[in-house]
């Protein structure tokens, strides 16, 4: 008999017809003449209740059906008596499909901390918080492509091993066949990489955009969606080595343009989730509750849905750096020393703890930062008449700061060479990004949003390495 998706069983009326479910034990408990068995295949956050008649299953047998078993179970589908479900299986045969011994295996029918669960991330997909998750994750990610496809625009896969640093921010990890142990070098004692497999030095992409931009400047609306690699040695609860990025590049586009996609982008798929996702969310919104509790008042957080539907009416707050400064200098929080990094003069690089006090206490929505210093950004966004400021675009939300940086790109040949001259970015790298502002170019914009800050914001979880099944931080490559 073909096994029946417990998400399916769940929502079933038919109770006539015997079906099958298979699935890993939640808990078990045993009353004199019946055992009953949660039952969960991941299909969905529920878990189905087996009620077992003792006759039908030999003492011995039912014993190794221990949390983490998996077990096939044939019955009928009856109402339920108890509360939380509406149906239940009457169980006619059960069959252990694969023993999890009690002694050792690591998951209790109880609350792990997410820091224990993360040293068994091996196991804990099999947990109610990283199912839920594992769920959100994938409708995010297929309302990203959603999002764009319905607005005609063309994926595009950028490179994961490139010769080029795309922010140029040097923190890059270098992908090589060399032998480590044996490196030649030239005569100017530097490793010589013209015998390594790509003839020159190489490194994971810490950005699709470049290549991004070259497509947009032929189709005009393109995004991608890949893995991009950080070798910044940040141990925060916002970064990863690891992680995955949504690039959209458009020609024709301006930063307001471009201001205006970030912000319905971010709805779109906070109201994607919130239409598609409502068991999990409301399970992840109670395990935020549950650990709020151990905070003071005005350190917790809102609720999480409330909060989803909270920013989806507000319209984001758009002002300027410089603007952002004078708020951040004068506030009570910069006088009264609170501030980790005292706000001094203009120019300051933003740090979460700023980003998030214009959000969270001035602004107390999501906001839009541009014109920021040339000093603090990348070479390729577009200089400002003044002279000091460059068209970027950073998105900050609540409880995440940065979620987007994006920005309108230089599109003239000859201040783009100056300024990677001036930021000593290797031009014999870039020729072929230069030439584009050679040959028909036009004004256009794009963003980078980093996918699990968008996650660990729709999650309501507050570490970045519980959004994402196998996450990478200095001195952390396990799994
Ligand atoms: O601001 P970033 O560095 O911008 C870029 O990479 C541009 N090339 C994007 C573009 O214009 N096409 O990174 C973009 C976003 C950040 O706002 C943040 O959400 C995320 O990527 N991000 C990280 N997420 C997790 N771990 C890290 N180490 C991250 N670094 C950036
Ligand atoms: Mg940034």
């Amino acid at each position: 008999m073909k096994r029946k998706e417990i998400k399916e069983a769940l929502k079933s009326e038919n109770f006539e017809q015997e079906i099958v479910v298979m699935g890993w034990v939640r808990t078990k408990r045993a009353s004199k003449n019946v055992a009953f068995i949660a039952l969960n295949d991941g299909s969905v956050i529920h878990s189905l209740q087996l009620v077992v008649d003792l006759e039908i299953i030999p003492e011995l047998e039912l014993a190794l059906m221990h949390t983490g078993a998996a077990v096939s179970a044939k019955g009928k589908l009856v109402p339920s008596a108890g509360s939380g479900q509406k149906v239940e299986l009457s169980v006619s045969s059960i069959e252990l499909l694969g023993e999890a011994n009690p002694d050792e295996y690591p998951l209790q029918p109880k609350k792990h901390s997410l820091e224990f669960l993360r040293e068994k991330a091996h196991l804990r997909f099999r947990t109610n918080t990283f199912g839920a998750i594992s769920r959100l994750r994938h409708a995010m990610i297929f309302a990203v492509h959603k999002f764009f496809n319905d607005k005609g625009y063309l994926n595009i896969h950028a490179p994961i091993i490139t010769g080029s640093d795309a922010e140029g921010a040097g923190e890059m990890f270098q992908v090589s066949t060399l032998n480590l142990e044996k490196l030649s070098f030239t005569e100017e004692g530097k490793v010589d990489f013209k015998h390594d497999f790509f003839g020159k030095s190489a490194n994971l992409t810490v950005s699709g955009q470049l290549e991004a931009e070259l497509a947009a400047l032929a189709l005009s609306k393109v995004y991608t969606f890949g893995p991009t690699f950080r070798a910044e040695n940040s141990n925060t609860s916002r970064h990863l080595a690891e992680f995955w990025m949504i690039e959209p590049e458009v020609a024709f586009f301006d930063i307001h343009d471009d201001m205006d996609l970030a912000e319905e982008m971010l709805k779109y798929l906070i109201q994607y989730a919130l239409d598609n996702c409502a068991d999990d969310l409301d399970f992840l919104s109670k395990r935020l509750e549950e650990e709020e509790k151990n905070k003071k008042a005005e350190d917790r957080s809102m609720e999480l849905i409330s909060k989803l539907k909270f920013v989806l009416e507000q319209p984001f707050e758009r002002i300027t750096y410089t603007e952002a400064i004078d708020i951040l200098r004068n506030s009570n929080h910069n006088k009264k020393g609170k501030f980790h990094y005292p706000i001094e003069k203009w120019g300051a690089d933003l740090q979460s703890e700023h980003e998030r006090y214009l959000v969270e206490k001035h602004f107390k929505k999501p906001v839009i930062l541009t014109d920021y210093p040339n000093e603090i950004k990348a070479f390729y966004m577009k200089q400002n008449e003044d002279g000091k400021t460059v068209r970027a675009m950073d998105v900050l939300f609540p409880g995440i700061g940065e979620i987007i940086g994006g920005s309108q790109r230089e599109e003239d040949y000859d201040k783009l060479l100056k300024r990677m001259k001036d930021m000593k970015i290797p031009l014999e790298n870039m020729w072929w990004y230069l030439e584009t502002r050679k040959f028909g170019s036009v004004p256009h914009a794009g963003f980078g949003l980093g996918f699990e800050r968008l996650m660990l914001f729709v999650s309501g979880m507050g570490n970045i390495r519980d959004v994402i099944p196998f996450p990478r931080t200095p001195l952390n490559c396990e799994f």
